[in-house]
């Protein structure tokens, strides 16, 4: 007998009130994108780190599991992690003891897998790196590619997971290397390779990615230069802005540990920002959040749709800005996102989508053909659930457009393995005319653990049916 899968059914009508802070139970956990980076880097560090407000979930330990795999030793006492580095062995020594290749399971996190993979080749450890199905079909081509260009060696299957990666000779080459997406996990992926590398290592990429490594790595030591230029694009036959990221090193490098606390999570608070937007008579804040410019494109494009919110107590943590988000329900219109924004807000189109569907008039989104290699396929996957509620959505081969309307009228959804849909969904039920039910729910504690605690403690009705 097959068995019942667990449905979380979102009961519309309420309004939001409260606050979410920086500790208890309900507080923001801490930011994905640093958590990842912070364990691994400690990792490549002399000494001991200590990560306060680390993210625990699915996708982080993921990392951490990885990490045990290559011998490194770290302990976990509630958020605070500390990690023993072992630093980079610039010389492969240790790995060349191992008799044949690590199998290195990154779950279903794509983070892990390219972030480790430049550090894994920076210390000459030869590992074969795979992860769930959802984690295979997402393309690995676009590190492959710079890393071989490094003298690494590295072969992927039909350009995605598993990758096997050899043990390369050491000092890695200098490369120039133009990507044709704005992406944080290849850069990251390159600058933690290039620490291996005897030279100037220069990435060119068409949009802003977030920048937590160059922050960090700054912090551990390591001069990192971002500037901008405008090249000329060849194949279009016009010039276009190139973001460029470079690093100068000498091998042996070495890092200086971590003593930081992690800022809340900018994409775990979105979904109570939209939350109080949507839901009439709302008022929520949210604390402590990570504000940094390359993760804060959906603040602007809220704004521009006319969305109540205030930030203020704006300050500086560990090279991270942070402050405390107020939001208040708003009456929102819809708009064009494009461009540069895209990037800046690339995690949050499964609730920005959500927000436009309860906006007046028309949204529209273009250059965002990168959401097809997230989790899911989320243009795709956005377009058949919003449908299923009610939405007027259609789709478009690098975006979508929706015609927003005051109730949606609520259904039976499928998150299709994506964490960040299944909270988008169950905000849309919020304010829908009849409830929603999201399946297989639990797949938001890849990244949001507490998220439905937090929407209870805000004041939402959520029902669970068949709970495992
Ligand atoms: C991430 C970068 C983004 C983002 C992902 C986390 C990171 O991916 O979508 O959730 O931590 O570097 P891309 O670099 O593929 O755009």
């Amino acid at each position: 007998m097959s068995e019942k899968r667990e449905i979380l059914i979102v009961m519309p009508g309420s309004s939001l009130h409260g606050e979410v802070g920086t500790h208890g139970r309900l507080s923001l956990p801490g930011d994905k994108s640093i958590s990842h980076r912070a364990a691994l880097f400690a990792v490549l560090a002399e000494g001991q780190s200590e990560i306060d407000n680390f993210l625990v979930s699915g996708v982080t330990s993921a990392m951490l599991n990885a990490l045990t795999r290559i011998g490194v030793e770290w302990e976990i006492e509630g958020e605070l992690l500390r990690i023993d580095g072992v630093g980079i062995r610039n010389t492969g020594h240790e790995a060349s003891n191992l008799s044949e290749s690590l199998l290195i399971n990154c779950g279903n996190s794509a983070t892990t897998m390219r972030l480790l993979a430049g550090a894994l080749a920076a210390m000459g450890i030869p590992a074969v790196l795979d992860g769930t199905a959802g984690l295979k079909r997402r393309p690995m081509g676009r590190i492959v590619k710079p890393l071989r260009q490094m003298g690494v060696e590295i072969e992927a299957t039909n350009g995605c997971a598993p990758l096997n990666l050899k043990q390369s000779t050491m000092p890695l080459q200098p490369i120039d290397h133009i990507s044709r997406v704005a992406s944080a996990q290849v850069k990251s992926c390159i600058l933690l390779a290039a620490l291996a590398v005897d030279g100037r290592t220069t990435l060119r990429e068409p949009g802003p990615s977030r920048d937590h490594t160059e922050r960090m790595l700054c912090s551990m030591g390591i001069e990192v230069v971002s500037k901008t230029e405008i090249l000329q694009d060849g194949r279009k036959e016009k010039q276009s802005e190139y973001y460029i990221t470079q690093v100068n090193t000498k091998p042996p490098v070495s890092l200086s540990p971590l003593k930081m606390k992690i800022p809340g999570d900018f994409s775990a608070a979105a979904f109570l920002i939209v939350a109080g937007l949507i839901c009439p008579g709302s008022k929520v804040t949210i604390r402590g959040v990570g504000l940094n410019p390359t993760r804060t494109g959906l603040l602007d494009a809220l704004e521009r749709m006319g969305a109540n919110l205030r930030i203020d107590n704006i300050l500086e943590l560990n090279d991270e800005p942070i402050g405390d988000i107020h939001v208040q329900s708003s009456n929102l219109r819809g708009i064009e996102v494009n461009g540069s924004l895209v990037v800046r807000m690339i995690d949050e189109f499964p609730i920005f989508a959500v927000a436009a569907s309860y906006a007046k008039g028309r949204t529209k989104v273009s250059g965002a053909r990168e959401l097809r290699y997230k989790e899911s396929d989320r243009i795709s996957s956005l377009y058949r659930e919003l449908k299923i509620i009610g939405a007027t959505i259609s789709e478009k081969p690098d975006g979508f457009i929706i015609d927003g309307s005051e109730k949606l009228a609520g259904g039976k959804v499928e998150p299709h393995g994506d964490h960040r849909l299944a909270m988008a969904l169950t905000v849309a039920g919020l304010n829908a005319q009849n409830p929603v039910s999201v399946v297989d729910p639990k797949i938001i504690s890849e990244s949001f653990p507490k998220f439905y605690t937090i929407m209870e403690g805000l004041g939402v009705n959520l029902r669970f049916e068949n709970k495992g």
